[in-house]
């Protein structure tokens, strides 16, 4: 192998991998180096792609145990626990080695082993078969993230759990508790409570999924709590005692009232923070902000010349196709390209029934802003294909400036709404006005007739409704 690259990008994830396939299209010889034993990072591994394939899975049981009979099918499935990991696994498996067929086809050097920057452009890789020097032009840092801890609570990946232990429990728990109503807690407690388990989500806030549409974040709360999710808001954990079952104590978000809750399990989702750990970014002087998070300008420089970071270790959004964005922009600048990313145009999706898809801004930050903005709303119920799907919770937001008609933000909580984001993203990308979006075909019958709708209705003439 050689030991020298024009690129070195230490991390496999989305944000790593992504980019070292990026420079090997762009003529660059990229190595990526990851720990893992197995490229695609949290997402891939322990993140995105296991958590969607227990999702898929326990949604279509919970339909079939509770919903298949008003379609008019009979009988009760039962479930294979094993079996549905089984799959989960499968996925991940094919996904992972699916990385190192992309990294041959590119002509990327994939590395498995530990790095540390030394010096600008030297990488030193603790592997099993030894330690390797190796010298390049350029280190993208692409490292990600990890749980952030709960204090005086201490995960042991069985009984007290994150994401990861969450995402490989040997049986249903009767009782799950749950600290943090954001997008883990949301999708990981829809999953155990549709396969059996009574769900209670703690949350410091006093709403949930912090940073969502408010109005889109109501109704979803709802609709989680009429599912059996119980919520206790304003409220945190102070600790955990372990015994045959576990004791929580939760005391309200400003103190007193102390209650202890019985659980089996609690996941502890409150956040992921950047992993920069034994990197070597303090001896080579790269800033970090006060959060741990590697300060870079909007090209991805760090301070350090010939040092970029990209993904969930540099500020936005933790988000795979955030990372993947940032990958893209950062491989074409060290070729002399022109990459960027808009921000604003970047979806956040939770996969939950119904599912919140959300891209632009929100009411809440347009008014802190001081932009006037009007509003196309559009109910699934009136949508003819949710009608018939069954599936007619939710509803469709659309923002559009107040003097221009540009598409400010779109907010959808409904049916299968993550897979709609994407036509609300290219709105954004091109600078649609809502009146483009009310006046482009969307095919009969579809759920997208709700962007259309929404959209005629920014101006007060949805047809359907
Ligand atoms: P990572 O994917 O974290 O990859 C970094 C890699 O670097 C890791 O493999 C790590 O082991 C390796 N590494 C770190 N330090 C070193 C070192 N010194 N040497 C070698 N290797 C090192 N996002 C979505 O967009 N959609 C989703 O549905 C979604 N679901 C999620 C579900 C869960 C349960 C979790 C935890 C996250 C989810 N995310 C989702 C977030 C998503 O996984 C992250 O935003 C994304 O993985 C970030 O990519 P990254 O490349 O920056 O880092
Ligand atoms: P999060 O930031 O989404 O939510 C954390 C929640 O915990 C917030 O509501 C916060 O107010 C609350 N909280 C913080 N401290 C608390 C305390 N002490 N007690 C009670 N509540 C507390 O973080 P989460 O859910 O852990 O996910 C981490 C990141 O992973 C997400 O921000 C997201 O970027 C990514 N992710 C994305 C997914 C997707 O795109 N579908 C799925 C899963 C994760």
């Amino acid at each position: 192998m050689a030991d020298r690259f024009d690129v070195v990008v230490i991390g496999g994830g989305p944000g790593g991998y992504n980019c070292a396939i990026r420079l090997g299209q762009l003529g660059l010889s990229a190595a990526c180096i990851d720990d893992r034993g197995r490229f695609g990072g949290t997402c891939l591994n322990v993140g995105c792609i296991p958590s969607k394939a227990l999702l898929h899975a326990s949604e279509l049981y919970e339909l079939a145990r509770k919903d298949f009979a008003r379609f008019g099918i009979t009988g009760s499935p039962g479930l294979d626990l094993p079996a549905m990991m089984a799959q989960k696994q499968q996925a991940v498996d094919q996904l992972t080695r699916g990385v190192e067929f992309l990294f041959r086809k590119n002509k990327v050097e994939g590395i498995v082993g530990r790095a540390k920057i030394t010096a600008p452009g030297r990488v030193q890789v603790k592997s099993q078969t030894g330690i390797l020097e190796i010298f390049t032009d350029h280190v993208v840092i692409a490292t990600g993230s990890e749980v952030t801890p709960l204090p005086g609570v201490k995960i042991d990946e069985q009984q007290i759990v994150s994401s990861t232990g969450a995402l490989s429990l040997k049986s249903v728990p009767k009782r799950l508790l749950v600290v943090g109503a954001g997008i883990i807690g949301l999708e990981l407690g829809s999953v155990w409570r549709r396969l059996g388990a009574e769900v209670t989500v703690v949350e410091f806030l006093d709403r949930i999924v912090p940073g969502i549409d408010a109005e889109v974040a109501r109704q979803f709360h709802r609709l989680l709590e009429r599912q059996g999710m119980r919520f206790r808001l304003s409220s945190k954990v102070t600790g955990v005692s372990k015994g045959k079952v576990l004791s929580v104590s939760v005391e309200s978000a400003t103190g007193g009232d102390a209650a202890v809750l019985d659980a089996d399990i609690v996941l502890v989702a409150i956040g992921r923070r950047p992993y920069t750990g034994n990197l070597g970014l303090e001896d080579i002087g790269v800033k970090l902000n006060a959060r741990g998070v590697v300060e870079t300008d909007e090209h991805f420089r760090t301070n350090i010349p010939g040092v970029w970071a990209i993904g969930d270790v540099r500020p936005g959004a933790m988000l795979a196709h955030k990372a993947e964005d940032e990958a893209i922009a950062c491989a074409e600048r060290i070729a002399g390209r022109a990459g960027h990313v808009n921000y604003d145009a970047i979806p956040s999706v939770i996969y939950t029934y119904p599912e919140v898809a959300v891209v632009g801004k929100n009411e809440e930050e347009l008014k802190q802003a001081g932009i006037n903005y009007k509003v196309g709303k559009f109910p699934f119920t009136a949508n003819p294909r949710a009608k018939t799907n069954l599936t007619t919770e939710g509803f469709v937001k659309i923002i559009a400036d107040a003097a221009s008609d540009r598409v400010l933000g779109v907010h959808m909580l409904g049916p299968d709404v993550g897979n709609m984001a994407g036509e609300a993203s290219l709105a954004i990308e091109f600078s649609a006005s809502s009146e483009d979006i009310a006046r482009t075909s969307h095919a009969h019958p579809t759920l997208s007739e709700a962007i259309r709708q929404a959209a005629m209705n920014v101006d007060g003439w949805a047809m359907q409704m």
